[in-house]
């Protein structure tokens, strides 16, 4: 069976560690037997934009609904196109209006990476985040009033729908089902926000209903980020709202030493429509152009993109191929944010040599 992947690299870095997430998807293709056909776009960037006075052409929907995923590099480019129009514009229309309300993002500490916070190791860090992905704290609902005066009022609602949350907590629970240690912890905010984290605090506590072998807490997400600094140890599937879901997925890979090695899936469950595998990164503008980029974020979503493509062995590979050659730590292969004098480029092969074995 052919695979159809439409490939996106995007702006900045992304542009860079997409090479290098393609040649780890080409070698364990070819070690793997597995067809991948690829398409390349250059829209969904802000050099589009530049062009086309609009992120996205018209038909993108009908161009990209009937791929069998969506591998994206990192969009934004604030010195030319503001962040609101860029997103808005791209990756937040993608996650939407195909409907990919999961963004799974695991988080663990890798070998030869040094986490920031003293004494721990691999394994001490090993979560997933899971995040909602289309509604919560991201919604156009809202307005500006009396705009330019001093009486000017902007409002911002959060939509969360019952349909929406019990989706993302059904997900969240079966996965901590599936783990050894089958926890759940919820990030809240009830004590503050409280109409919609109260409800949402209701939601996981009636799903929780239908698995009870999870044990589930849950914590004020004040409390909930310095916990993560303090006992990572303590995790093991976290979901939350898309906003607390964000702040949480750049703070948990920090804590393993990078941002630049975490990846992601924001999933359609139901496959109705293609699912996006891009790591949790931007665009990194002030690295951008110098080749130095780790590319392992791009790497890994490769390898959550071929499990989710029915081909968990061979995105297994690509995971077990990175952790050797950090691992290894040779120096000079290895990006500066891990210690190494190397570049993108050079982990990246490192990366698919190890896989072509
Ligand atoms: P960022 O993730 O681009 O960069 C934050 C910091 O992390 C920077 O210092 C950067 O150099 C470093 N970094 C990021 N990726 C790295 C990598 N692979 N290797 C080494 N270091 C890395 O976040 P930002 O600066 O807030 O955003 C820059 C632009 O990217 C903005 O336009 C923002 O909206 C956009 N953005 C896009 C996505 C996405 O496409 N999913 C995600 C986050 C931010
Ligand atoms: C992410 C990013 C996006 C988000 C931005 C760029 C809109 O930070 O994928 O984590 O907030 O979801
Ligand atoms: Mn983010």
């Amino acid at each position: 069976m052919t695979h159809r992947i439409a490939v996106i690299p995007g702006d900045g870095i992304g542009k860079e560690v997409m090479p290098e997430g393609l040649r780890a998807l080409e070698a364990a293709a070819a070690r793997f037997d597995i067809d991948l056909e690829l398409a390349h776009f250059d829209f969904a960037s802000c050099d589009y934009y530049a062009e086309h006075g609009q992120m996205l052409p018209d038909d993108w929907f009908e161009t990209l609904k009937d791929f069998d995923a969506i591998f994206y590099g990192a969009v934004g480019w604030p010195a030319t196109v503001p962040d609101h129009i860029s997103l808005w514009g791209s990756l937040l229309q993608f996650r939407r209006r195909f409907d990919q309300y999961i963004n799974l993002r695991p988080c663990r500490l890798l070998p030869g990476i040094k986490s920031p916070l003293a004494n721990r190791k691999p394994g001490d860090i090993d979560f997933y985040v899971v995040r909602e992905n289309t509604e919560g704290e991201y919604s156009s609902v809202g307005g500006k009033m009396f705009e330019g005066t001093d009486r000017e009022v902007v409002i911002q609602e959060t939509v969360m729908t019952r349909h929406g949350t019990d989706r993302v907590l059904k997900f969240a629970y079966e996965l901590a089902a599936s783990r050894p240690r089958k926890k759940l912890t919820s990030a809240t905010k009830s004590n503050g926000i409280a109409i919609t984290m109260p409800w949402w605090d209701e939601r996981v506590a009636a799903m929780g209903a239908n698995y009870p072998d999870v044990a589930v807490d849950q914590f004020h997400i004040d409390i909930l980020t310095a916990n993560f600094v303090m006992h990572p140890d303590w995790f093991d599937v976290v979901v939350a709202s898309n906003l607390f879901g964000d702040i949480l997925s750049d703070l948990g890979p920090a804590c393993t030493g990078t941002i630049g090695v975490a990846p992601s899936a924001n999933i359609n469950p139901e496959g109705t429509f293609p699912s996006l595998f891009e790591p949790v990164h931007g665009s990194a503008p002030d690295i951008a152009g110098k080749g130095i980029a780790n590319p392992i974020g791009q790497v890994w979503s490769g390898a959550m993109m071929l499990e989710h493509l029915g081909h968990k062995e061979a995105g297994d590979a690509i995971v077990a191929a990175f952790e050797a050659v950090l691992a290894e730590g040779d120096k000079s292969l290895l990006t500066p944010d891990v210690g190494g004098t190397g570049t993108t480029e050079s982990l990246g092969r490192a990366i698919a040599a190890r896989l072509a074995g």
